[in-house]
Formats: structure tokens, sequence, C-alpha cells
């Protein structure tokens, strides 16, 4: 089976995640804009996303711009649709690391519809009763909240508005009353905004109906989703979520279609572990309620860990580099001490934020978290990084939960129940496999355990972050 197979009669494709997000959007985004798609549209979320690509050994990351942007060169379209949230200087920011790296971006086009992040959201995201320590969720800090909350109420600021000076004045006048915290300057603001908006002003677009003319056009559409079901403002583990819908129908509207538009939405699932950043009840988090802890404390980033546990490295170009299978290593993942264990894991896994580089949590995979993530967002399902736990002795995946078998937003329960694990022995390196038959037995195994427990189908495995690390298995029709 082969991508053709996959994807047969597929005018319509999203990349969603299944999980707490970081689960490998950005990998597959650009393995669909590089094989097979024509345009690319993001619809969700704003610089919270953190979207990791690797071509030939060279690591880009996005947070704004989707991962198609990379084919530019050969004419596909890349979209910033109506339903983001966008500041204008990470957007400045990442156009001109584009132009560094002489990738070019000729055919952007940004929905006169997104909304804009501005300063004064950033400064009350950013403020410190929203920390996590705090007593917060533990948000990225990037105005996301506030400035969904602001389109909700009816007073949000949209990138039409910042070609109308009149019209945005006024807006921003009367928000100032919003934020009796902060001196908003109006015309202040507008001036630290011109610039930007001249530079993008080429490339707004009515990117709703642009989006209805390529369906018509039965051109190839990829939908890159971003953070995951359970941080969806509606299906996520509520209030430890993102203020957007990032299921299969909030990216959908996000770029003006339906998500019965979609013929093949794929919902990626890490395994055989999982992670979570920022706060919020995770039942099958390695070291429970101290690592949720320990994981919001400062120092405990990448550099930290190496030096605590004295895992050998060295600093490039502030970079820490290491071996990720070192015998130390090997030693925490196989250890006896749940906590130990969970940051072995994300040493070998190397999960640290891609957006702020906090400590990702670590827990085995929820089967049951994904029954319901199958429940909204389709049956297919895409599985990542198998291979960095190649020198685990044995892992684990839950089926369900002591005396209840559904997962549920409810945070009570979530955090006072036990998951019913299944062990499967270790599997070793497959970072090398690219057929499916070929994989060892017990993770085929837990694999069709995975499939019977969630009602799913996996389409495809992931065992590298590299676009050619990438094993496609099943033809969906
Ligand atoms: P996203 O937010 O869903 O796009 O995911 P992130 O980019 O935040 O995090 C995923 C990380 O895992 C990135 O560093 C990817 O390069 C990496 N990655 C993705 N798939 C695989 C895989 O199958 N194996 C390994 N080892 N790394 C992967
Ligand atoms: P990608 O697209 C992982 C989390 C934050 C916090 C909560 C709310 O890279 O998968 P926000 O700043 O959105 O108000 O934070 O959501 N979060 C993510 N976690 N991956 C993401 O995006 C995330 N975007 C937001 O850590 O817990
Ligand atoms: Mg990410």
């Amino acid at each position: 089976m082969g991508l053709d197979d996959l994807l047969n009669g597929v005018q319509t494709l999203a990349i969603l995640c299944n999980q707490w997000g970081d689960t490998g959007k950005g990998k597959f985004s650009d393995y669909f804009a590089s094989y097979w798609a024509d345009v690319t549209a993001r619809g969700t979320g704003g610089n919270n996303a953190g979207h990791t690509v690797v071509v030939n050994g060279i690591e880009k990351i996005f947070h704004l711009i989707p991962a198609g942007i990379l084919n530019d060169y050969r004419g596909q379209i890349t979209i910033l649709g109506n339903g983001m949230v966008i500041d204008l200087s990470v957007l400045a920011h990442e156009l001109d690391e584009l132009e560094l790296d002489k990738i070019t971006y000729n055919n952007l086009m940004i929905s006169k519809d997104a909304s804009v992040i501005m300063p004064y959201q950033v400064n009350r995201d950013k403020a410190k009763d929203q920390s996590q320590k705090g007593g917060g969720i533990g948000s990225t800090g990037r105005g996301i909240g506030p400035c969904y909350t602001d389109k909700i109420a009816r007073r949000g600021i949209f990138i039409e508005d910042l070609f109308n000076k009149e019209r945005l004045s006024k807006k921003i006048d009367k928000i100032r009353e919003i934020y009796p915290e902060q001196k908003i300057n109006t015309s202040d603001i507008i001036d630290s905004l011109t610039p930007f908006a001249e530079r993008i002003k080429p490339f707004v677009r009515d990117t709703v109906s642009e989006m209805h003319r390529f369906l018509r056009e039965r051109k190839k559409i990829l939908l890159e989703g971003a953070q995951g079901l359970l941080l969806s403002i509606e299906h996520g583990t509520y209030p430890y979520v993102t203020s957007s819908d990032c299921s299969i129908n909030g990216t959908a509207s996000g770029v003006g279609i339906s998500a019965r538009m979609i013929d093949l939405p794929l919902g990626v699932v890490k395994f055989p572990f999982m992670t979570r950043v920022g706060a919020g009840p995770f039942p099958t988090e390695l070291g429970g309620a101290k690592s949720e802890l320990y994981c919001a404390e400062d120092n405990h980033a990448k550099i930290n860990e190496l030096i605590n546990f004295k895992i050998p490295h060295e600093v490039i170009d502030d970079i820490a580099r290491y071996d990720r299978k070192c015998e130390k290593i090997k030693e925490m993942i196989n250890s006896s001490d749940e906590l130990v264990q969970g940051i072995g894991i994300r040493l070998a896994a190397g999960e640290y934020g891609a957006t702020t580089g906090r400590p990702r949590r670590i827990g085995w995979t929820d089967a049951a978290a994904a029954r319901y993530a199958v429940g909204i967002n389709g049956s297919l399902m895409i599985l990542t990084k198998p291979d960095s736990l190649s020198i685990a002795d044995e892992f684990k995946i839950s089926y369900g939960y002591k005396n209840n078998f559904s997962f549920s937003k409810d945070e009570d329960l979530l955090r006072n129940t036990k998951p019913n694990y299944k062990s499967y022995e270790g599997y070793g390196d497959i970072s090398g496999i690219r057929s499916y038959f070929e994989l060892p037995g017990s993770l085929k195994n837990a694999i069709k355990d995975f499939e019977k427990f969630t009602g799913g189908r996996v389409a495809s495995i992931s065992v590298g972050p590299d676009r050619e690390e990438t094993i496609v298995r099943y033809h969906p029709k």
C-alpha cells in the first residue's frame, strides 16, 4: 500500500492532532505539501504553535506560516485563514527568516478576516497572575486567549481594519476601557502597526472566496491543523485549553469551508508515549502530579536536565547536543521511578517546546483519549515518534481507566482515575524500516490493540523526524 492508494480520489486532506499538540503535524503537513498539495491552508491559532519540519537533516520551525511555503517556488499557494490570530511582528520575523533561507513567498495569502493580536492582548496574557505557577493554565503568553476573547466579545481587530485608520482608531479607543490596567495610546499603537501592515498588504485577500474557487477548480487542498483536539475550546480539557476549536470542525471553518468537504482527515497521535505542555489533567503522566509541578517550575529546561542528570553533552552555538541513546538515558527510561522514567523519555525524544522551550510532560499513550478524538476527528490516524523509544526494555499503552472506559473532559474524573495499562516488550531500532510488515511484532501487536480499542485505523507510521522517515500503510477505501 502506498501514498497513491491513500490519496486516491482525495481533494481535501487535513492534518489534525488527536492529543495535546506537538504530535508532528508540521512533519506531515510538509510531507503532503511536498508530495501532493496545490494549496496549504491553516485555520486556527497563532504563534502559540510550533511546527517542526526536517528536510535532509535541516530543521525549520514554523509558528504562523504553514509548512507548504517550502513549495512556493513551484507555485503552491499558502493561506493564513480567517480563523487565525496573527501577531504582525511575529509574521514579519517569519518572513525575514524565509528570506534569509532563500525561500520565496510569492503565493502567500493572508485572510482579510483573520484577527490581529494587539500588544495589549500580549501584555495581558503575559501578566503574572496568568502564569502556571501563579495558578494559571500556563498559556504560551502570546496573546492568543485575549485576542479570541475580544473577537467573541465583538470588539476584535481584523487584518482589513489595518487599512482603514479611522475605523482602527475608533475600535482601539473603545477597547481601552477593557484593559484599564494598561496605558493604551491609540496613535502609538497604530504607528507601530503601520510598517507591518504595509509589508503584508500585497498578500491580503478574501481567502474564503479564494478557497471556494480552489475547490471549484479541483485543486488539491491541505489543511494544516494547529494545537490538538484535547486543547480545543470546545472538546478539550477545559479550562486547560487554548481558545480556538482545533478539532476538524474549527480547522475547516477557520479556512471558510465545511468539515464535510474534508475527504481525508488524519489525526496525529504520539505513540507509545504522549505529551502535554502547560497545566491540566493527564491521567497517564509518568510521575503524576509531581511531574506536572516539576515541569511548571523554572530551571527544568533541556540544559538543566542534561546537567542535573549528568548526561554527557556539549553546547555548540547555544544548542545543547547529546546522544539521545546514551547509557545514562537508557538507565533512566528503564527506571522504576516513574518521574525519572518520564524525564528519560523526554531526553530520548527531545520533548522540549518548539515555541517556549518548556519541558513537555510525558505519559504513556492514552487509548481512551484517542478513542474520544476519533469520535470527533474521524477514524484515520498517523502514529509518530515510536523510533525515539528504541532503548526502552518495555512500553505501555493505557486502555481506559479503572471502572470507566471512556475519556471525558471532567477534571475530577481525569485527575482521580487510574489507567489500565497493558505492557509490551521493547522493540529496538526501527528508524530504517519503511514497510509496516517489517516492524517488530510487539509494536505491531500494540498497534492492533490500539486500533481495536479506539475503533480507528492507522494509515501511516512515522519512524523519524525527516520527511522520508515515513511508513504509509493503509488504504482507506
Ligand atoms: P507539531 O506542533 O505537531 O508540528 O509538533 P512539534 O514540531 O511541536 O513537535 C514534534 C517534534 O517531533 C518535532 O521535533 C519533530 O521534528 C519531531 N518528530 C515528528 N515526527 C517524528 C518521528 O516520527 N520521530 C521522531 N524521532 N521525531 C519526530
Ligand atoms: P502546536 O500547534 C502544545 C497549550 C499551552 C497551554 C494552553 C493554552 O505546536 O501543537 P495558549 O497560549 O494557546 O492560550 O495556551 O495550550 N498550547 C499548546 N501545546 N502545542 C501547541 O501547538 C500549543 N498551543 C497551545 O501550552 O497549556
Ligand atoms: Mg508544536
